[in-house]
């Protein structure tokens, strides 16, 4: 099992060297380093119980302590910072009996159940116990207050993990981990000196009802069993690990998978993970259970008619069936009648296997990814730009920010990681401006509150970012020395001249956006003058008419103010999915082969017909809604969706269904049978990602490693497999000895992939595209020294106000989003304790928009749309503003996606999720939609 070493205090950042000596042994260490750190450094273990280097130094156990020449006492090395010739002794007999004497203290109150104890062999009061030879405890075991008759009961509420106080030494490392790590300030120490505890909340009776978000911090932190997986409670102690990546959202966390055999026990987030440095969330943490769920489908299926039950049968056999099915269609509707959907949940390699099955095999160009609903604008939006489909920076860049705007994000949510790192920075000092129409957590949480909170009406977000930038351009703060040497010229002065226009001011779009002008000119002005500015977004910006207006009104208004290019700047979409940035970077779009180059490009093309032996198509393929047209209307029949559940995460439910059920063959390879799996025709069972050895890249470009953690649940058929059984079976010769292999070809035909391979990854940690003689170990930060496509350009973004509007039928605009505990369509999390926080999806109302309506807090309500109908428990929230309503979409039976139109982003089709114009009504029964769902 691999045990990461613990150094006792943070790293220190410091450029200053200091020398001393530690037992005679010569260190140099970074000025402000403790001597503890500096002590492990060179392997001399000091015994430690309050101290972990995910933690601040606290100095309370006074297990540490050393001798240092010259100075009087014995000082807690935790505490001591490191000096210049300083010489100390971490191991004396005056120190080994006071070490020894505290130990017999925290033994005397602690139960010695030790042999049946959860923790046994990780316990870190054990390991200290004996390491400081404690052979007995003079002052006896009884009249003890925290076991025994006297203690509190075991706090079991939380699904994941208990808390048993009895074995709680109070160390406070919970506390400060769920403070300084996760930044939630759940826990405190309730009372003094010996009756001090820890306790979840003071209003609250239990962890679960408490504010914790569950992220497993404390857990991880605590030194003994006090606070434990419930897994480890039940199953003993795991022995050993492999290293993987999480599945869930874009972050990306690096995570150690600890088992038993095959079982798995817990995951533990990994300290050198680049993307969360030992951190995680409760999805990634605990939420894994699906992958043993008893729902899974292992073995391939196949009928005739979506209305015939479903015949189990061979791989072979289903693999020859889908072949032939999608051969015939071909051979009477043409080479373009079928097509494929990527998914951005699969590793890298199982995407770019599904993108050539459709280019080489199918021999067209139609495959689109579920990108196209969510960051396709921040592809356009930054490739016109700036140059690149990606964000500029690493997650760690935000500890360089001063001034930190999150537009259409919810990163507690979504992004729960990335939001801990983030608060932090805000603990220290940094600035926080949020322009969301929702209140969200961000705005107010404990110990951060936002500078300004734009509280902009949905679909108003370009008009915004206008006024935003004519502010700056009209109050003299652009830098001007920044646009003159990296952007195009005439572009700047042609962009400059349209914001400068009256009707771009605040004043003019305050009536359109509903922010105070004030409020916008007092944000414009800190943004641009308050140090390295950094613009975090997410689907709030892209899921709109106006999406890739939006992306580049970002993007001018970075450059305007040279946020680019550096550590603490840029402009960084928070990416939903896994893999949702992989899954573009290997070509998913209809238009673009790996590497974001477009498939009517001469030279590009002759390269890949070169490497795979066969001729490629020039024309851009359909897009997924050009696919449901084109099925609706009866010349698109037949499709391959790789683990997406189109049927209820595309907008327009009943036109979507209506597409998948004209279509003559659809094939799922998915882990359930999802809804869109109602409409198939053969199933091929997937992998989780416990079963995949592949990549991940995340939202900073980073490519993380994922590694089988247990055996295929699916007869031993890897996804990327089944998928070159399928090409063979329709004749086209495509074949992988291993996943590795498909990232040597990757790594051949992608120039942003030229050094990458799986074993450099195994090696050296995860890297960041481009990986290029340029850069031979990744770019954490784009745009350095210019813009990828040369100067930056700036674009005219002409506010155009969404056609979806409201009106005295539809008064109420609806937005949707996500709650922390589920992931989106709820598949995986569904299937998991997590649903104890979120049974049902709600619909969050503002009171006065309630009380016109008559409706009180839990009353079913129908949300009516232009397109359909549902209903749902009403939520009265004072978060929303007046006359804007919202949902989440992770229970099928919400169906919110019956109510969100066919209106899309301009240039990408992504749909405008974020904008439905909506009435709703008190109902006491569901809706018709919801009732056929039923039945
Ligand atoms: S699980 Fe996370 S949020 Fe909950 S108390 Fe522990 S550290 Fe805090
Ligand atoms: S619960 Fe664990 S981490 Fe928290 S104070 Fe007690 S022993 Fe320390
Ligand atoms: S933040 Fe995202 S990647 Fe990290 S554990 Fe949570 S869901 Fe997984
Ligand atoms: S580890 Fe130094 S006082 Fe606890």
């Amino acid at each position: 099992i691999l045990k990461e070493p613990d150094f006792g205090t943070p790293k220190s950042k410091a450029a200053t060297m200091v020398s001393l000596e530690i037992d005679g042994i010569k260190v140099s260490v970074p000025e402000g380093t403790s001597v503890m750190r500096a002590a492990r450094q060179v392997g001399q273990e000091v015994p430690s119980l309050c101290a972990a280097d995910m933690l601040d130094a606290w100095g309370s156990c006074r297990m540490c302590l050393v001798e240092i020449e010259g100075a009087r006492g014995t000082p807690a090395s935790c505490t001591t910072p490191v000096r210049e010739g300083m010489k100390v002794k971490t191991q004396t007999q005056r120190l080994e009996k006071i070490r020894r004497g505290v130990m017999e203290l925290y033994i005397s109150d602690h139960p010695l159940d030790c042999l049946t104890c959860a923790a046994n062999g990780d316990c870190e009061l054990q390991d200290t116990a004996g390491e400081v030879g404690l052979r007995d405890v003079r002052y006896g075991f009884e009249g003890e207050k925290h076991f025994g008759a006297g203690a509190d009961p075991k706090d079991e509420s939380n699904p994941y993990f208990t808390f048993d106080s009895s074995k709680c030494i109070v160390c406070s490392r919970c506390v400060r981990a769920c403070e300084e790590v996760q930044g939630t300030f759940a826990l405190t120490i309730q009372g003094r000196g010996f009756d001090s505890k820890v306790s979840a909340g003071i209003m609250a009776d239990d962890f679960f009802g408490s504010e914790c978000v569950s992220c497993g911090a404390c857990v991880q932190a605590c030194p003994t069993a006090t606070l434990r997986e419930k897994a480890v409670h039940e199953h003993g102690v795991p022995n050993r690990s492999v290293l993987t990546t999480c599945a869930y959202c874009g972050v990306g966390c690096s995570f150690k998978a600890e088992l038993q055999g095959d079982q798995v026990i817990r995951m533990v987030p990994h300290k050198d993970g680049g993307a969360n440095e030992g951190h995680s969330c409760v999805k990634g943490r605990f939420a894994w259970g699906y992958a043993t769920h008893k729902d899974r489908v292992t073995t391939p299926m196949i009928r005739e008619k979506t209305t015939d039950p479903w015949k189990e049968v061979s791989w072979d056999e289903a693999i020859h069936y889908a072949a032939q099915r999608f051969r015939t269609i071909q051979e009477k509707h043409g080479k373009g009648s079928i097509g494929g959907i990527t998914s951005s949940r699969c590793t890298n390699e199982e995407v770019y296997a599904v993108q050539k099955l459709i280019r080489a095999a199918f021999g067209n160009n139609n495959v689109d990814t579920c990108a196209r609903v969510c960051h396709s604008p921040t592809g356009y939006g930054l490739k016109t730009t700036l140059g690149t489909s990606a964000g500029t920076q690493d997650f760690k860049s935000v500890e360089q920010s001063d001034v930190i705007l999150v537009i259409g994000a919810n990163p507690t949510d979504g992004h729960p990681v990335f939001a801990s790192r983030m608060k932090k920075r805000l603990r220290e000092g940094a600035k926080l401006i949020v322009a969301d129409p929702r209140r969200i957590d961000l705005v107010r949480s404990p110990h951060v509150a936002a500078s300004h909170h734009l509280q902009l009406r949905p679909g108003t977000n370009v008009a915004l970012m206008n006024a935003l930038a004519h502010v700056v351009v009209t109050e003299g703060l652009v830098d001007e020395a920044f646009v003159a040497e990296r952007c195009e010229a005439r572009e700047f002065d042609r962009w400059r001249t349209f914001v400068a226009e009256e009707r771009n001011s605040p004043e003019a779009l305050e009536e359109k956006t509903g922010v105070p002008a004030d409020d916008v000119r007092a944000a414009a002005r800190l943004y641009a003058t308050g140090g390295n500015a950094a613009i975090y977004y997410g689907l709030g910006v892209t899921e709109h008419s106006q999406g890739s207006t939006m992306v580049m009104a970002m993007a001018n208004l970075a450059m305007a103010t040279g946020n680019i290019g550096r550590e603490g700047v840029g402009i960084n979409p928070l990416r939903g999915q896994n893999n949702v940035q992989g899954s573009c970077d290997m070509g998913s779009f209809p238009h673009e082969f790996s590497g974001y180059r477009h498939v009517s490009d001469d030279k590009v093309r002759t390269l890949f017909e070169g490497d795979w032996g066969v001729k490629l198509s020039p024309e851009p393929g359909l897009r997924i809604p050009n696919m449901f047209a084109a099925a609706v209307e009866g010349s698109f029949r037949g499709l391959f969706v790789q683990g997406e559940d189109i049927a209820q995460s595309d907008p327009n439910t009943r036109h979507v269904t209506a597409a998948l059920e004209a279509m003559e063959c659809i094939v799922v390879q998915d882990l359930f049978l999802n809804e869109t799996a109602a409409y198939a025709h053969v199933f091929f069972p997937g992998t989780s990602f416990l079963e995949k050895d592949g990549t991940f890249t995340n939202a900073e470009r980073r490519i993380n490693r994922v590694r089988p953690v247990m055996a295929e649940k699916n007869g031993g058929m890897a996804e990327w497999d089944a998928v070159c059984r399928l090409a063979r079976a329709m004749g086209y010769n495509m074949h992988y000895d291993s996943a590795s292999d498909i990232m040597d070809e990757i790594a051949r035909l992608t120039p942003t992939f030229k050094g990458v391979s799986f074993a450099r990854l195994d090696r050296e940690g995860s890297m960041q595209w481009p990986v290029d003689d340029a850069a031979p170990n990744g770019t954490p930060t784009m745009h350095v020294a210019g813009f990828v496509r040369g100067k930056g350009r700036f674009m005219i973004t002409e506010y155009v106000p969404t056609e979806e509007r409201t009106n005295r039928s539809f008064p109420l605009i609806l937005t949707t989003g996500r709650i922390l505990s589920q992931y989106n369509v709820g598949a995986q999390t569904r299937r998991t304790e997590n649903s104890r926080w979120h049974e049902v999806d709600r619909l969050e109302i503002h009171p006065f928009d309630a009380e016109e309506r008559g409706i009180a807090d839990g009353d079913m309500v129908s949300i009516q749309s232009r397109m359909g109908a549902v209903t749902l428990p009403a939520m009265i929230s004072e978060r929303m503003p007046q006359g804007v309503v919202y949902t989440t979409f992770h229970h099928p039976t919400s169906g919110s996606n019956v109510i969100t139109t066919d209106q899309s982003d301009w240039a990408t089709n992504c749909p405008e999720y974020k904008v439905t114009a909506v009435q709703v009504a008190r109902s006491n029964q569901p809706s018709e939609w919801q009732m056929e769902l039923e039945n």
